[in-house]
């Protein structure tokens, strides 16, 4: 017998009468959460991301048909179901666990991956004493511009831009070419009633084709634009991802 996700997918797609079989089985990777660094053995330096936006993504590219793969980076939220979970605490394992997956039809990476993280981790917990405790940081791998280099891939690979601020929009511009990826969805992290710990968002869909806005709304909305712009990319660059 089918798997009951399945089942509810297909029936989904009929009483919505969907015609678009773009995602059906193609494989799609998606990171999600906010990525922790030790600092010690219980402590960490760590993100706000609660994952929220990563696994409405997931479940929807399920929904459409995909084989799904969460990286999940911490996540406070139950990851869908229908989708292989791949648990990657780190900036370190999210980079080797995405990396092994890179031959997938589609990327989006929705995590919040720290760009620093301690030098050194203290062995055990720290114990308090009068002492400063000084932290060195260094720079951890960009793993959508490791991605975006690979000139010969036939694959969509989509970023998130979290920024805050006036020009936020023209550095998500600049993150999209500058990491080459397909698609980059830009949300201001400035705003408190979208994005971060919220179960709404409003993002700007940028791909080289142009800009479109997406009003804010639920998360599983917001993730459903973005697989229609996914859609999009792959009949345009006619079927990249085929096969
Ligand atoms: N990203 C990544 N690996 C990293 C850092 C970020 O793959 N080490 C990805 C994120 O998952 C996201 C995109 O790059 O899809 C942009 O992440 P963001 O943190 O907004 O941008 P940064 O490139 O880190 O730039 P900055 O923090 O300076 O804005």
């Amino acid at each position: 017998m089918a798997e009951p996700v399945d089942i509810v997918a297909r029936a989904q797609a009929l009483l919505e009468g969907a015609s678009n079989k773009l995602l059906q089985g193609k494989t799609v990777v998606v990171t999600a959460g906010g990525t922790r660094e030790p600092i010690d053995a219980v402590r960490f330096v760590g993100n706000r991301s609660s994952g929220r936006m990563g696994a409405a993504v997931a479940a929807e590219a399920r929904r459409r048909g995909a084989q799904v793969t969460l990286i999940a980076s911490n996540l406070s939220v139950d990851p869908p179901t229908g989708v292989e979970v791949v648990q990657a605490p780190t900036a370190a394992d999210l980079a080797k666990e995405t990396l092994a997956r890179a031959d997938a039809d589609v990327l989006v990476m929705a995590a919040a991956v720290a760009d620093y993280r301690p030098t050194e981790a203290h062995d055990g917990k720290r114990p308090k004493d009068d002492s400063r405790w000084e932290l060195e940081l260094e720079p951890t791998d960009d793993v959508l511009k490791t991605l975006g280099a690979e000139s010969e891939n036939s694959r969509i690979l989509v970023g998130f831009a979290a920024e805050a601020g006036e020009d936020g929009l023209a550095r998500a511009r600049a993150k999209r070419t500058g990491k080459n990826a397909d698609l980059v969805v830009y949300n201001d992290v400035a705003r408190s009633d979208v994005g971060f710990e919220s179960v709404e968002n409003e993002v700007v869909l940028i791909s080289e084709a142009g800009e479109r806005t997406v009003e804010k709304a639920p998360k599983e909305r917001v993730a459903a634009e973005i697989w229609d712009e996914v859609e999009r990319l792959i009949e345009e660059n006619g079927g990249r991802t085929a096969g």
